[in-house]
């Protein structure tokens, strides 16, 4: 029963124009982000989009959690160690587990464009990357 809890669900991480780019967050190791990303969701189970822009660059880097509930859980301001480290440790925990203090510092709403942009990631051919 846990292992089909921990298969159920999924994490989209947003790289464009603001997410991901030395650009924007210059002493940020983004491939590395997406590397240990990738490997702590494959072992806990679940997927890994990468998306496009979801309208939420404000944020930057994003990353939203899909529960197979439909519950949806909007994280920004991942380009630092230390909330990397900890979503890393939420996600290979149990994800359906209450937010750490830190990770829901990093919750926000999104506006409804940014809903609406996500929603759009399934058709628009988006994720563009499945792990
Ligand atoms: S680039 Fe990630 S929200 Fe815009």
């Amino acid at each position: 029963m846990r292992s089909e809890t921990r298969k159920s669900f999924s994490v989209l991480l947003c790289r464009d124009c603001c997410c991901g780019t030395d650009r924007k967050h210059p002493d940020f190791d983004h491939a590395a982000q997406r590397r240990e990303l990738e490997d702590v969701i494959r072992k806990a189970g679940g997927k890994l989009h990468i998306v496009k822009c979801i309208d939420a660059c404000s944020y930057s880097n994003v990353a939203v959690i899909r529960r197979h509930n439909g519950e949806k859980i909007w994280l920004g301001g991942l380009a630092q160690v230390e909330t990397h480290v900890e979503l890393c440790q939420f996600l290979a925990s149990d994800v359906f587990q209450p937010l750490t203090p830190l990770l829901e510092d990093c919750r926000f709403e999104p506006t409804l464009e940014s809903q609406i942009a996500e929603v759009k990631c399934d058709s628009r051919r988006i994720p563009v990357h499945e792990s």
